[in-house]
């Protein structure tokens, strides 16, 4: 295979994680020649470029070394690595990224008796999902029919070719709408970023290090948030106790109020607003919840 010096990306064409993806490696400050209704993206300014491809295609593509990355669905990673031939190059997550959020589940038709895993034995279970629905079925001791199905897998029950399926779900509108039932989650999913186990050793492997290094911030800033507030000294203490979870607040003195306190906290994740009235009830005043757009320590 011919030698690359600049990082490759594979992620889906077009579908639900397209614009996060998108979205994130420009967070990162990765930019690309726009040619969308291409299959290559050329990255502008940094050494990455992007491959848009079908999601289910991702995993070979890094096996094969096409690609070094890939920004794709647990669901998909796992599968792969579950059914790809022996001698094929493991593949690892780097990193979780917090979005395209479902999980890969066992329904049954509303009707149907279910109350563990042991009511599938003997049953026929459509799937895209092979690989994880075997595995599982066999950790819970089950034999039943696997039946792999490219897609449309939810109508199966209904026309009689399956008494069950495994399919991803995310809102669950797609069971509702056929009449399942969720009954046991295999996996809980979201988009990943994914790579060959051994990182490239040339520069590339310089580069994804520096991506690495540039996520991990965006993601963290992204589920930051500043929370501002001012209250008395005396009042300090429990509102202290119920701030969200972070590093220690700073303080700051009112000009001519020498009893009141600015009160300024970095929190891990969202501020609910039941969070705030508790805060608010612990004596806190003209509290405010910003968002933060970029972190430098
Ligand atoms: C997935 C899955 C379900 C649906 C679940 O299909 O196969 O059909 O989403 O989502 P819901 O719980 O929000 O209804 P997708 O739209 O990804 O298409 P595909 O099955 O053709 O890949
Ligand atoms: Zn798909």
């Amino acid at each position: 295979m011919k030698e690359r010096d600049r990082l490759r990306i594979a992620m889906q064409k077009s579908g639900r994680l397209t614009e996060p993806a998108l979205d994130l490696l420009q967070r990162c400050g990765l930019s690309f020649r726009q040619s969308r209704d291409k299959l290559f993206c050329f990255g502008e300014g940094e050494p990455v470029d992007l491959l848009l491809v079908r999601d289910d295609d991702i995993p070979s593509l890094i096996a094969q070394g096409v690609c070094d990355l890939g920004i794709v669905g647990r669901n998909v990673l796992d599968e792969f690595q579950l059914t790809a031939p022996e001698g094929t190059t493991r593949l690892a997550e780097l990193r979780p990224l917090g979005f395209g959020r479902c999980r890969l589940s066992i329904a049954v038709p509303q009707e149907m008796t279910y109350e563990s895993p042991q009511h599938l034995q003997g049953k026929r279970i459509a799937t895209s999902y092979p690989g994880l629905l075997g595995a599982w079925l066999e950790a819970k001791g089950v034999q039943a029919g696997v039946m792999t199905l490219a897609g449309s897998v939810e109508i199966a029950p209904r026309l009689g070719t399956a008494d069950a399926i495994c399919d991803l779900v995310q809102s669950g509108g797609t069971l509702v709408a056929n009449q399942l039932r969720e009954t046991d989650v295999l996996l809980e999913s979201e988009a990943v970023l994914a790579a060959s186990a051994t990182p490239p050793a040339d520069e590339r492997g310089d580069m994804l290090e520096l991506l690495l290094k540039r996520l991990d911030g965006v993601i963290q800033v992204r589920e930051s948030r500043l929370l501002l507030l001012q209250a008395s000294r005396s009042a300090l203490e429990p509102i202290i106790r119920l701030l969200p979870g972070g590093p220690q607040p700073t303080l700051l003195p009112v000009a001519g109020q020498p009893d009141q306190l600015l009160l300024q906290a970095l929190c891990a994740g969202e501020v609910s607003w039941r969070q705030l009235e508790e805060i608010k009830k612990a004596g806190a005043r003209e509290m405010f919840v910003l968002p933060v757009e970029k972190m430098l320590a």
